[in-house]
């Protein structure tokens, strides 16, 4: 039994048609309809419905016909499944509803929507035959000037690899061992856990992560310093509205973190990066007040901030009232040696150190912590609100229980070889198949970058996106008033893919980079070593 939808203003109701296409449904030859027939037609208005108003009418499930042209009826019907056609909402082999039951459902007699039909079988846009009723013409295709519509821009192809570097290996979540924390969690949690939180976060995740932080990252803390946020994003939105004037940033970094600084109204300076990270000594210069930098691993060039240069970023901070925020996104993960430990604790008063299970766990969890100095506290959780609106405490507690009972450090370690192999798969992939090619920032993270000859980033991103690829280029990454040579490459996140799709996403890498220069007959690959700036 076919149905029609009848859709009248402010109300819509259903009409089944109880009577199924009698073979004679298609309508009569067109010769039959003269042009006027609508004139002669029994009635053209249907009863009841408001003068002016549109008719509408859906054939099958959800072709929804509007007859709101100008012209006859049967001129209005036409060109409304004229335009069902080219647009292709009516595909060639779709069943038309009967006309008899068309008319009644729009009201309006039925030798109008016969003839409407018949017109069209004769333009080659619908075929009846007997028996099998009114259907849209095989050879009826939808217009190539008005094609059906897609979504716009890169969506529209499929990607078949994510290279980009903001995801861990999503199925390597711990799912187990997370589950166990969360029950005991549970379990455990007396009943003020489920009250309003301290927007300070829970105590039991800020004494866990006061021990953790000392011991794995060099952090020197107390949990009454320690603040939970959401994520790295967070703790900097709440960091931007205790700063004022100057931020010195990182000529290469994250621009929405850029684009965070600027909305609390403060202006950031670049800083020139080279294999050693920032370039600190240029501080004094910028007249900032607080830098912001990823000493651990530059992001996303790829470099550990040299140990002088870690140095005289506290130096600056003390002779100049300065403030650095740590942004320590991935500083577990740590190759050719033991993870570096955060600059915080070079000077505990002069660093807002802050950490987060983006990388380390899942970024879809939304927790960090900010380690602030003392006197920061204070305005941090004013600037935070007197409530915990951001994170889950039943998560915190979790979190907690994961950190205490060791299951945290066994995950890290089980991802630091994970992730080491595909770095290795990755250089020596490339080293074999693309050595004219130079990879940096490789002795941690989750990333790399690929250094591309001057002029070729483009065509390179180009032509990984026809490879299925995502991915980013350098460009975006640059300070806009950055002044230090521009350097063109590919970063490529490589903790993201499934295992049984890693070598399959490198092929297709391979294929995207460009063709070695002209006479470029090099059989050893250029690998870069890391960094011995100063
Ligand atoms: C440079 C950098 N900082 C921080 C983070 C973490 O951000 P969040 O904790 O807001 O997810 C990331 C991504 O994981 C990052 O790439």
């Amino acid at each position: 039994m076919a149905e029609t939808w009848v859709n009248t203003p402010g109300s819509s109701r259903r009409l089944p048609h109880r009577t199924p296409a009698p073979p004679g449904d298609a309508p009569p030859a067109a010769g039959t309809h003269a042009a006027g027939t609508d004139a002669a037609a029994p009635r053209d208005e249907a009863p009841g419905r408001e003068a002016g108003a549109p008719r509408e009418a859906a054939v099958g499930q959800d072709l929804h016909l509007e007859l709101t042209g100008t012209g006859s009826l049967r001129t209005q019907i036409m060109d409304a499944l004229r335009d069902a056609i080219r647009s292709g909402r009516l595909a060639p082999g779709t069943r038309l509803p009967p006309y008899r039951g068309l008319a009644r459902d729009l009201g309006i007699a039925r030798n109008t929507v016969a003839g409407a039909y018949a017109e069209l079988v004769e333009e080659g846009w619908l075929s009846a035959r007997q028996g099998s009723g009114t259907r849209v013409a095989r050879r009826a295709t939808p217009s190539r000037a008005e094609p059906a519509r897609r979504p716009q821009g890169p969506s529209r192809r499929r990607i078949a690899h994510d290279l980009l570097p903001s995801s861990p290996d999503a199925a390597a979540f711990p799912r187990a061992a997370w589950l166990t924390s969360a029950r005991r969690a549970m379990a455990a949690a007396p009943n003020d856990a489920f009250g309003v939180g301290d927007p300070r976060g829970r105590a039991e995740l800020r004494g866990t992560l006061a021990e953790y932080l000392a011991r794995a990252r060099g952090v020197r803390t107390a949990p009454d310093r320690i603040v939970i946020c959401s994520g790295f994003a967070h703790g900097l939105r709440l960091l931007a509205r205790v700063l004022d004037g100057r931020v010195a940033v990182e000529s290469y970094g994250l621009d929405y973190h850029r684009a965070l600084l600027h909305e609390a109204g403060l202006t950031t300076v670049p800083l020139p990066v080279d294999a050693g990270g920032a370039r600190v000594d240029e501080l004094p210069g910028t007249r900032a007040r607080a830098a912001l930098l990823t000493p651990a691993h530059q992001f996303p060039t790829g470099g550990p901030l040299h140990p002088g240069r870690r140095a005289a970023v506290i130096d600056w901070a003390r002779s100049h009232g300065g403030l650095l925020v740590e942004d320590d996104y991935d500083g577990e993960f740590r190759y050719d040696r033991q993870p570096v430990g955060a600059v915080q604790g070079l000077d505990p008063d002069r660093v807002v150190y802050v950490g987060s299970i983006s990388k380390s766990l899942s970024p879809a969890l939304r927790l960090g912590w900010m380690v602030l100095p003392g006197r920061l506290v204070d305005e941090v959780l004013a600037a935070k609100g007197p409530r915990e609106i951001w994170s889950s405490v039943l998560d915190q507690l979790t979190l907690a229980d994961f950190i205490a009972c060791g299951a945290y450090d066994q995950h890290l370690r089980r991802m630091r070889r994970h992730y080491r192999r595909r770095r290795d798969v990755l250089v020596g992939t490339l080293a074999e198949r693309a050595p004219h090619i130079r990879v940096g920032g490789i002795a941690a993270g989750l990333h790399a970058v690929l250094e591309l000859p001057d002029g070729t980033e483009d065509a390179a991103l180009r032509a990984a996106r026809r490879q299925g690829l995502a991915l980013d280029g350098l460009g975006p990454y640059r300070h806009p008033d950055s002044t230090m040579p521009r350097r063109e490459g590919l970063v490529i996140g490589y903790g993201t893919p499934p295992d049984h799709a890693f070598s399959a996403a490198l092929d297709a890498l391979c294929l995207a980079l460009p063709e070695p220069p002209q006479g470029d007959a090099r059989a050893m690959p250029r690998i870069r070593r890391e960094p011995a700036a100063g």
